[in-house]
């Protein structure tokens, strides 16, 4: 052995001081009052949301959830990019909440944009963060809602933004008809975020605070020299009443959050479930007298479809989409006797109920819907026809009203329709007749099934007889009532098995829910293919 000398020793590097060893209640502390730090977000930040009508990303989850039921997912991701002073503001969460919760008790992903994060706008961690809570929501087939207040794609991070914003695209096309997807506008939804909106299943918007659009006004006005508010290009009249994105608006924040909730009642978590069922309530022996009542037998005379649709539905509640968008075409999910249902009619008080370019669009996206997520369909007719003429034939009547008529043709779920008075030529096929495949039809007295009205077919028919005619008027009048009596009477049709069963308009509510009870296990396999291809 050799011993050490001294100054051997102190050649050695010293021995490191034992580091002091945190305390477990230290750690859970600091831990405790970054979490904190986190959720209060920016005092400053919190104040100018607050000052702009809008409440911050955890408050509107804590609206659109069941209280206490958030679980948070990535609260601590930061953005990793690099240059154009990013390394400064690396803030956790990277401006979008994310996360679990329950709505009436049932499952739902979510994430929330936080607008006092770089504008809500979206980058490599941030778009991460949603796709991570998108696949949870398919893999485990729940509902995802989407809160949106951004800026669009982060524009400092560059193509991983666009990148970003492409994984979720995908996520949204691969979710679409197997978990339902919904988006809730709450801010500004600018560029890529718009298409969040687009593939979403429904989108709801808040007046004067929502802007939706691809292009900001700075950039119209640099592109095109046309000088726009955001509202004027984004706003909530041009998406509820003219675009057709938005299905809902709503005056603010919580009437809107308290109707996502309501939506998510009445739909079934993902398309393997059926929709949630509500206790039955005597419907299919509730007479009801104001049937009667509200419709006119003469048939040029309006009336308000949704008034037909409240007597229809259990507790006359029901949830109207695309209120404002093609109102001459009503949409809404109601339940008879506690099944849910999808029903579309038409609207004698907006165009007479006439099928215009944007009414079969809106129907046809609603009818999918509801097929794809196993919503039987009630189909309240009182049709005109489709509105003829050149503006429509330029604006592709053909092939909007080709999509209502691809949709009905391919829905397997349980279908009703019930026809009220009018319905005439393309637009009888159309809403769900026999022919295409409905399961019960049923028809009141006042049915009027027909090619064309009385007068337009008596003059297509004998047009040259009533030249001739002494007195034109006497004869029309012979011919419109020959004509009447012999093809457009009340039971015409169901002589021919087209109608089931001509009913007393005061039992349509009865009829309906048998009608529904009888079909409720309806099975309808369909051929093997890859897709059709519907008329876009
Ligand atoms: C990075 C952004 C941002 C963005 C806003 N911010 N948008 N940061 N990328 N896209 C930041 C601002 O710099 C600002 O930061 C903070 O968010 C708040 O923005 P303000 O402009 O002060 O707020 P406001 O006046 O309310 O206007 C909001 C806005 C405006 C209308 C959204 O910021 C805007 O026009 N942004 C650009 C919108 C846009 O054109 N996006 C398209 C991106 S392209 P500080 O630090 O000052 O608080 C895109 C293509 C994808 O998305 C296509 C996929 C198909």
């Amino acid at each position: 052995l050799v011993s050490q000398t001294d100054a051997e020793i102190d050649l050695k590097p010293p021995t490191p001081a034992k580091p002091r060893v945190p305390t477990m209640d230290a750690l859970r502390e600091r831990h405790e009052r970054l979490r904190d730090q986190i959720v209060a977000g920016r005092r400053n930040a919190v104040e100018r949301q607050h000052g702009l009508g809008k409440r911050t990303a955890r408050e509107r989850l804590e609206l659109l959830l069941d209280e206490g039921s958030f679980v948070e997912i990535d609260m601590y991701r930061k953005h990793q990019a690099h240059g154009l002073r990013m390394e400064e503001n690396k803030p956790h969460t990277d401006g979008v909440v994310t996360g679990a919760g329950t709505i009436h008790g049932r499952r739902v992903f979510v994430y929330a944009q936080d607008f006092a994060i770089f504008g809500g706008s979206l980058g490599e961690a941030h778009a991460a963060k949603i796709q991570k809570v998108l696949d949870l929501a398919i893999s485990t087939g729940s509902p995802f809602i989407g809160v949106n207040d951004s800026g669009g794609a982060r524009i400092q991070e560059g193509v991983m933004s666009l990148n970003g914003y492409g994984g979720i695209f995908q996520r949204f096309v691969q979710a679409s008809g197997v978990i339902p997807l919904i988006s809730v506008v709450l801010g500004p939804c600018a560029g890529g975020a718009a298409y969040s909106a687009a593939l979403a299943d429904f989108t709801f918007m808040v007046r004067d605070t929502a802007h939706l659009y691809l292009t900001g006004p700075d950039v119209v006005e640099a592109v095109t020299g046309e000088r726009v508010t955001h509202g004027q290009l984004g706003g909530t009249e041009v998406h509820g009443e003219h675009s057709g994105v938005a299905a809902f608006v709503h005056d603010d924040e919580e009437s809107c959050l308290d109707d996502v909730r309501y939506l998510v009642s009445m739909l079934p978590a993902n398309n393997m479930e059926s929709p949630p069922q509500g206790a039955p309530c005597g419907a299919t022996a509730d007479v009801r007298p104001r049937f009667a009542e509200i419709v006119p037998v003469d048939n040029s005379k309006p009336y308000d479809m949704r008034e037909v649709i409240a007597e229809l539905v259990d507790d006359g509640e029901f949830l109207e989409t695309y209120e404002r968008w093609a109102p001459n075409v009503i949409c809404a999910f109601g339940r008879v006797d506690g099944h849910v249902v999808g029903v579309v009619a038409n609207q004698p008080l907006v165009l007479a109920g006439v099928l215009d370019v944007p009414a079969p669009q809106k129907a046809a996206r609603f009818v999918r819907f509801c097929d794809a997520f196993s919503i039987p369909l009630v189909t309240l007719v009182d049709v005109p026809g489709f509105l003829p003429g050149t503006d429509q034939e330029r604006s592709g009547i053909i092939r909007h009203g080709a999509k209502l008529l691809y949709a009905y043709c391919e829905a397997t779920v349980p279908r009703v329709q019930v026809i009220l008075r009018k319905a005439y030529g393309g637009a009888y096929i159309v809403m769900d007749s026999r022919s295409i495949g409905t399961d019960v039809s049923l028809a009141w007295p006042t049915n009027e099934i027909a090619v064309m009205g009385a007068e337009g077919a008596v003059n297509v028919i004998y047009r040259k007889e009533l030249a001739a005619a002494g007195d034109p008027a006497e004869l029309r009048a012979k011919l419109v009532k020959e004509y009447s009596e012999k093809l457009a009477h009340p039971h015409y049709a169901a002589e021919r098995g087209l109608v089931d069963d001509v009913i007393d308009p005061v039992q349509t509510r009865v009829a309906v829910a048998r009608a529904l009870e009888m079909l409720s296990d309806k099975r309808k396999p369909q051929p093997q293919r890859k897709h059709g291809n519907v008329p876009l």
